[in-house]
C-alpha cells in the first residue's frame, strides 16, 4: 500500500498511519475490526475540510473495514424544520456524500455501540469520537486510541492502525483509584463526577469504586466517560467489579494515587452559569438510548414546551422508538437524529442559554456554540423546557 500498488488513495492512508506509528514508536500495524470517523460537521470542517475529503475520495480511496460517521451538522430529514439554513444543509450533504463515496456508512451517531456496531472484547478499532472511544475501551473492553478524523479515515481505508497506546496491554492499567463515597442519583451526577475526575487525571486512566451505588448502568457509563473525555482527555477507565477488564484481571498499578469524592457539587458549580431565562434545552449527549427516550416521554406527558427543545439520538434508535418519539413530539420537543447541540450550527439559530443534563455538552457549549449553560438533572431540564426558566 505504501508503495502505491493499491492506488493513490490507499497510499495516502498508509503514509499517514506510518507517520503516526513512527511518532509513537509503534513496532507494527494491527488489523482493525471497524473505524468510526469524526470530522463530519460542515461547521467544523468548512470548505478546506470538504475539499480535502473530496480529493481523497477522487484518488480512489475506499474503506476495507466497516466504517461509520460521527454526527453531522444537520438532521438529514428535518433540518429545515429546525431552522438550519439551506446553504449550510447543502454543504453538509455534499460532505456526507464524499464520505459515502469512500464506502463509509452515514450513521451520523456518536453511539454506534448502541445500534450499528458493538465491538467484542479485545477487538482492535480506530474510533475517533472521544465518548465512543471511552465507551468501547471501558464498557466493552475493545481497544482503540483516541483517533483524529483523518487517522480514523486512514485506518478505515488501510484496514490497520499502528499498534501503540491503548492497543497494548501494558498501557491499559489505571494509576488513579477513585473512591466515590456518595450516592449518584441522576445521569447528571455522573456528568458532574466526570468533570471533577477529568480535570484531575487529564489523560490518565481512573479506576472507580462506587461505594454507595450498587448498580451502574450503561447510560451512566456513557455519560461518565463522555464528560471525562471532554473535561480532561480520558480514553479508558475501569469500574471495579463492572467493566470487563476489571472483572477479568487486576487493572490497577501498584502505588496508584487515591482520590476520594464525597460529593459532586464542585462539578455542578463549574459547569453552571447564573442564567435564569432558558431558550434552548438539549438532551442526548452522547446520543440518547431507548431507555432515556422512554424516561423523557414519561416526564413530558401532557406538557407543552416553551423553550426550543432537542432530544438528540441515533437515527436507528429514533426509528426503533417511533411510538415514544411521537409521545415526546406531542409536547413540541423535537427528537433530532444525525446531529447534536454541539456540532449543529447553533449560532445560526440565535439561542442564548442552553439547559442540559449532559456533562459533555455543558463543557463544550460555551466555547463551541457561544451559549451560556445551565446544567442539572433531567427533571430540572424538562421543567426548564416547559417554563423557559431555570428555577
Ligand atoms: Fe455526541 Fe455531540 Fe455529545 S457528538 S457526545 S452528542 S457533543
Amino acid at each position: 500500500m505504501l508503495d502505491g500498488k493499491d492506488g493513490a488513495g490507499a497510499q495516502k492512508a498508509m503514509e499517514i498511519l506510518v507517520a503516526l506509528g513512527d511518532i509513537y514508536g509503534a513496532e507494527k500495524m494491527v488489523p482493525i475490526k471497524s473505524a468510526q470517523v469524526s470530522g463530519v460537521s460542515y461547521k467544523n470542517m468548512g470548505e478546506a475540510g470538504l475539499a480535502f475529503l473530496k480529493d481523497w475520495a477522487e484518488s480512489g480511496a475506499r474503506v476495507r473495514v466497516p466504517a461509520m460517521l460521527n454526527p453531522a451538522g444537520i438532521d438529514i430529514e428535518t433540518w429545515s424544520l429546525l431552522g438550519i439554513s439551506k446553504g449550510f444543509a447543502e454543504k453538509q450533504i455534499e460532505l456526507i456524500e464524499a464520505y459515502k463515496s469512500m464506502g463509509i456508512a452515514s450513521t451520523c451517531t456518536c453511539t454506534p455501540y448502541l445500534t450499528e456496531n458493538v465491538p467484542d472484547f479485545g477487538d482492535h478499532l480506530a474510533w475517533s469520537e472521544s465518548s465512543a472511544v471511552s465507551y468501547a475501551n471501558s464498557a466493552l473492553g475493545a481497544r482503540t486510541n483516541r483517533e483524529g478524523g483523518p487517522s480514523a479515515l486512514a485506518a478505515a481505508i488501510a484496514g490497520v492502525t499502528p499498534s501503540y497506546g491503548l492497543h497494548l496491554d501494558e498501557n491499559r492499567k489505571a494509576r488513579s483509584v477513585v473512591d466515590v463515597d456518595c450516592e449518584l442519583l441522576d445521569l447528571a451526577d455522573y456528568g458532574a463526577l466526570g468533570y471533577i475526575i477529568g480535570k484531575k487525571v487529564g489523560n490518565g486512566i481512573p479506576y472507580f469504586h462506587f461505594r454507595k451505588n450498587k448498580k451502574i448502568d450503561a447510560d451512566a457509563i456513557k455519560t461518565l466517560g463522555a464528560t471525562m473525555a471532554a473535561a480532561g482527555s480520558v480514553a479508558l477507565f475501569h469500574v471495579h467489579d463492572y467493566t470487563p477488564e476489571a472483572v477479568r484481571r487486576n487493572m490497577l498499578e501498584k502505588g496508584s494515587e487515591r482520590i476520594t469524592v464525597k460529593d459532586v457539587s464542585e462539578g455542578y458549580e463549574a459547569m453552571n452559569s447564573k442564567a435564569v431565562d432558558i431558550d434552548f434545552v438539549a438532551i442526548g449527549c452522547p446520543h440518547a438510548s431507548l431507555q432515556e427516550l422512554e424516561e423523557i416521554a414519561t416526564m413530558l406527558k401532557r406538557k407543552k414546551v416553551k423553550a426550543e427543545t432537542w432530544i438528540t439520538t441515533a437515527r436507528k434508535i429514533k426509528k426503533a422508538a417511533a411510538r415514544t418519539v411521537k409521545e415526546i413530539e406531542k409536547s413540541g420537543a423535537h427528537v433530532v437524529a444525525d446531529t447534536c447541540m454541539i456540532v449543529a450550527p447553533i449560532e445560526e439559530l440565535g439561542f442564548k442559554t442552553m439547559a442540559t443534563n449532559a456533562g459533555k455538552a455543558a463543557c463544550y457549549a460555551p466555547s463551541h456554540c457561544g451559549l451560556s449553560v445551565r446544567f442539572g438533572p433531567l427533571e430540572k431540564c424538562i421543567e426548564a423546557a416547559v417554563t423557559g426558566k431555570w428555577n
